[in-house]
């Protein structure tokens, strides 16, 4: 059969409605906001603002995600068409299944492994610094670095990582409460979600008190910045086109883009959702809008209350914290609560990567492309538990030994690249397949699917080289692997085979 056979959509219905026996439908509008939120607000939010504002944007780096907002609100409007649609667990790899065939469909679900398996990676990753700065630096170097990085202490010893243990620690930690059971994750999710949304609006509250005028004064960075002046004495300029002005703006919002990342997890449990033609599009849009506005808020109180030079300078690392501890006087306990609550927050980010991961596997191993240890389901439990495991050594290893830097970026890059293929997706359908019921229509077709496609292909281009090629050479596996072993196992492919009914794998 051609690499572009696909999936009719009737099947797919189908194989939703059959899964009495497969992934336990409990998640109702609620729980599908909270997982949203959860994915959402995490590191990007409380580390990669100050950096956006410090380095590029200043304190424009309000309208940096304004910019980035308005790109995943075009490619959210085409994922909640989708997944109201067809509410499979598969997100943007089944949608592709659907509309461009296998081949499109196995690289869209191989890029989102760099999605939600290296966005959990890197999570942890900051979730062990984080950790690392509320034990006052007690963890030693060694224990809470890849091998990748060294740093010389003060009186000149040199210091190699080794490896990251908080970070497979907490990896181990949320995998076995995925297996326990989605229901206990999605509410272990939620107390999350309520703990962190409350005290980014404490800070937002209190902060806004706090608000130096002077800060805002120069709302975007002008050409004639003064440098700032790095901890080692050299001078970061504000010169390049990049770092003042409308340029910033722009890099600041590839920056901030990470901040975002997660809404589309939500679609990953539609086979979980109770009324997922309902559902699905108010936890898509719904987590999504919630976070823009405490986004913005945030980063106006943040940048009000420091000047944005600072964040390059001392308090670049844990920057709200910094921020906080010496511009709001008597506020120390906030300090310590927002420290707290990110970590917390870090979690809930890489519980429902996690859960997207092993669902998107799952759907693939059902469809024969992935082997079938993907979808065997606990029989008590119900969730994909081997999968949960294997993913568990696989994003593990990314924690242990590799810089988050590098997870960081590429995570960016699958995530868009599945957004620009939803966009494309949502058109294609509406013309093959014009008299599908669809719950929830994408406005404005096809300028909105368009216009998302645009945004995000611009923020792909403007990733570093390195991460591109990264991504190309992973994709360059993908395709090995698809040859060597998903086309000649798949079941679409192989004739007389039954398309799987969830039943079958228990
Ligand atoms: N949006 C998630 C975060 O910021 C990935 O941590």
């Amino acid at each position: 059969m051609s690499l572009f056979a696909k999936k009719s959509i009737n099947t797919l219905l189908a194989q939703a409605d059959s899964s009495d026996k497969g992934l336990k439908k409990t998640l109702n509008a609620g729980n599908l906001v909270a997982l949203g939120i959860g994915a959402i607000i995490g590191a990007g939010l409380f580390v990669r603002t100050a950096a956006a504002a410090g380095e590029h944007a200043g304190p424009a780096v309000t309208l940096s995600f304004i910019v980035a907002a308005i790109g995943c609100a075009f490619a959210g409007l085409c994922y909640a068409e989708f997944a109201s649609m067809i509410p499979i667990a598969g997100s943007a790899y089944t949608y592709a299944y659907a509309t461009m065939g296998e081949l499109i469909a196995w690289i869209i679900g191989w890029a989102l492994i760099l999605e939600y398996a290296l966005g959990a990676a890197t999570v942890s990753i900051s979730w062990s610094e984080y950790l690392n700065i509320l034990v006052g630096k007690s963890i030693p170097y060694e224990w809470c670095h890849s091998p990748f990085e060294s740093f010389k202490d003060t009186s000149g010893v040199m210091h190699h990582g080794i490896m990251n243990i908080p970070a497979l620690f907490i990896l181990l930690l949320l995998s076995l409460l995925l297996i326990k059971g989605t229901q206990e994750s999605a509410r272990v999710n939620m107390i999350i979600v309520i703990i962190k949304v409350s005290i980014v609006i404490v800070f937002i509250v209190i902060g806004w008190n706090f608000i130096n005028p002077a800060n805002h004064a120069h709302y975007l960075i002008p050409a004639d910045a003064p440098p700032a002046i790095l901890p080692n004495g050299s001078e970061y300029t504000y010169t390049d086109f990049f770092r003042h002005g409308w340029g910033g703006v722009l890099t600041g919002a590839g920056i901030v883009f990470f901040a975002f990342i997660g809404f589309d997890a939500v679609s990953t449990t539609a086979q979980e959702a109770k009324n997922p033609k309902k559902d699905m599009p108010i936890g898509i849009l719904g987590s999504l809008a919630i976070c823009t506005v405490l986004y913005i808020l945030f980063s106006y109180v943040l940048t009000g209350v420091a000047p944005y030079t600072d964040f390059v300078k001392a308090g670049k690392e844990a920057s709200v914290a910094y921020a906080i501890q010496h511009y709001m006087t008597n506020f120390g306990w906030l300090a310590k609560l927002v420290s707290f609550a990110i970590l917390l927050g870090f979690s809930s980010v890489i519980l429902v990567m996690l859960m997207g991961q092993s669902r998107v596997f799952y759907t693939m191993s059902s469809d024969g492309l992935l082997p079938k240890i993907f979808s065997d389901l606990h029989p008590k439990f119900r969730t994909p538990y081997k999968s949960n495991m294997v993913l568990f050594v696989f994003v593990g290893l990314f924690a242990a030994f590799v810089p988050v830097s590098v997870a960081g970026d590429l995570t960016s890059i699958g995530t868009l690249f599945a957004f620009v293929l939803v966009c494309l997706g949502v058109m294609i359908l509406r013309k093959k397949e014009p008299g599908l019921k669809r719950p929830f229509k994408t406005p404005l077709v096809p300028l909105v699917p368009i216009l998302g496609m645009l945004v995000c292909a611009a923020m792909i281009v403007g990733l570093p080289g390195e991460t591109l090629l990264s991504a190309l050479i992973w994709m360059i596996l993908g395709l090995v692997i698809y040859f060597a072993y998903s086309r000649k196992n798949s079941k679409l492919q192989s004739p007389g085979d039954a398309l799987p009914k969830a039943s079958n794998f228990e």
